[in-house]
C-alpha cells in the first residue's frame, strides 16, 4: 500500500514516515520545504533502510497538487500534516493561514475524488477544545470557538470533513494531538523550529545548548498545583505510531463511522516546572530559567482521556516523560 504523507519532512511527518515504512507501507512525501529540509529524506532512509519517494510541492497550489497525483498514480491513502502551525504567527497573518491550510486540504480532497482515493487521516489538534470545562477531555467534549486562526483552520477542516465524508466515498480519521515532543532514538530526526522556538521543549533544549540565554516560564500564578500551565506531552514516536494504526483501520474498513475523532495524548498532565525538572533529571543539565508574565492565549490546563483510542484503536502511548525530554536533548546535541 502506498501512502502520501503531506508535510512529511516536518517533525511529526518524518517520524510517521519512519513508522509507516517499519510497518511495511510504501511512502511518498510531498512537502514545500517552507519549514523543513530535504535532507530529512536521507535521514529517514538511514533509519529504515528504505528511501521514501519525495516531491517538492506547494499543495495549496492546485496545479502543483495535481502534479503530485499525476506523478504518483498508485496512492491508496493520505496522511495530511502539511499546514502552517504557529499560533502566534497565525494571529499576525490570518489570511495566509486560511488560504494555506484550507487550500491544501481542499486541493487534496479534489484529487482524492478524481482518483478514487478513499482513506484520509487528518492532523488535528486538542486546540479545538479551547479551555476545557472538565478534565480529562474526551472526544465528545465540546469543541470551542477557536482562539487563533491556526486553531480555527484545524476546526474548519474537521467540519469540512464531516460533509465531505457524508457526500463521498472518502472515509477519514482526525487525530487530535496534544503536545508532541521528543525525537527518534537515532537522533537523526527531530523538531527543527525555524527561528526562535514558540514551543516549550525546543526552547528548553536550545537554552541548555547555549543557543538561548534563558528559558522564560510564562506565568506562575495559574490555578494549578505549582502555578504553571499543564499540558499532555506525548512522545512524537508514540504519536507517529497512532497514525499507522489509524490509516490501517481505514484500509481494513474497521472504522465505525465515515469520520472518526481520536484524542492522541498520554492521559497525563504535566506542568512547565515538571517538564523542566524532568529535563534536568533525564539529561543531568541544569537549566537557566526564570518566571515571566503569562503568554496571551495560553489555556490553563488540558490533558486527554485516552480510553476511546485505547479501546477502538488498540493504541496507547508507551514512552514516559524522561524518555521524551532526554531524546529531545540527544537530538539537540546533533544540531
Ligand atoms: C506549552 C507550555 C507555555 C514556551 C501549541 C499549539 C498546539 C501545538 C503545540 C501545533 C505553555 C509554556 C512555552 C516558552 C513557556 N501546535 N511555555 N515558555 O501552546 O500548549 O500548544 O503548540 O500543532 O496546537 O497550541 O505548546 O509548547 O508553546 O507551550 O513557559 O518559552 O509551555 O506557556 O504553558 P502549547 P507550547
Amino acid at each position: 500500500m502506498r501512502i502520501l504523507i503531506t508535510g512529511g519532512t516536518g517533525f511529526i511527518g518524518s517520524h510517521t514516515t519512519v513508522e509507516l515504512q517499519n510497518a511495511g507501507f510504501d511512502v511518498v512525501i510531498a512537502d514545500n520545504l517552507s519549514n523543513s529540509n530535504a535532507e530529512v529524506v536521507d535521514r529517514i532512509e538511514k533509519i529504515t533502510g528504505k528511501r521514501p519517494d519525495f516531491i517538492k510541492a506547494d499543495l495549496s497550489n492546485a496545479r502543483e497538487c495535481r502534479l503530485v497525483f499525476d506523478t504518483f498514480t498508485d496512492i491508496d491513502g493520505i496522511i495530511n500534516f502539511a499546514a502552517s502551525k504557529a499560533v502566534g504567527e497565525s494571529m499576525e497573518k490570518p489570511v495566509m493561514y486560511y488560504k494555506n491550510n484550507l487550500g491544501i486540504f481542499l486541493n487534496l480532497v479534489e484529487e482524492m475524488k478524481k482518483r478514487n482515493i478513499k482513506y484520509f487521516v487528518q492532523s488535528s489538534s486538542c486546540t479545538v477544545y479551547g479551555e476545557p470545562d472538565t478534565l480529562p477531555i474526551k472526544e465528545t467534549s465540546p469543541v470551542k470557538t477557536a482562539t487563533s486562526p491556526y486553531g480555527h483552520t484545524k476546526r474548519i477542516v474537521e467540519e469540512m470533513l464531516d460533509f465531505i465524508t457524508a457526500t463521498s466515498d472518502i472515509k477519514a480519521i482526525a487525530l487530535r494531538y496534544f503536545n508532541p515532543i521528543g525525537a527518534h532514538a537515532s537522533a537523526l530526526i527531530g523538531e527543527l523550529p525555524n527561528g526562535v522556538p514558540n514551543n516549550l521543549l525546543p526552547f528548553i533544549t536550545q537554552t541548555a545548548a547555549g543557543i538561548r540565554k534563558e528559558l522564560k516560564v510564562f506565568g506562575n500564578d495559574y490555578p494549578t498545583p505549582d502555578g504553571t500551565c499543564i499540558r499532555d506531552y506525548i512522545h512524537v514516536v508514540d504519536l507517529a505510531k497512532a497514525h499507522v494504526v489509524a490509516i490501517r483501520r481505514l484500509i481494513d474498513k474497521k472504522n465505525k463511522k465515515d469520520l472518526e475523532f481520536f484524542n492522541i495524548g498520554t492521559g497525563n498532565g504535566f506542568s512547565v516546572l515538571e517538564i523542566i525538572k524532568s529535563f534536568e533529571k533525564s539529561t543531568g543539565v541544569k537549566l537557566n530559567w526564570s518566571f515571566a508574565p503569562r503568554r496571551a492565549g495560553d489555556i490553563i490546563q488540558i490533558w486527554a482521556d485516552t480510553s476511546f483510542a485505547e479501546k477502538e484503536l488498540g493504541w496507547k502511548a508507551k514512552e514516559d516523560l524522561d524518555s521524551m525530554t532526554s531524546s529531545a536533548w540527544r537530538w539537540q546535541q546533533t544540531l
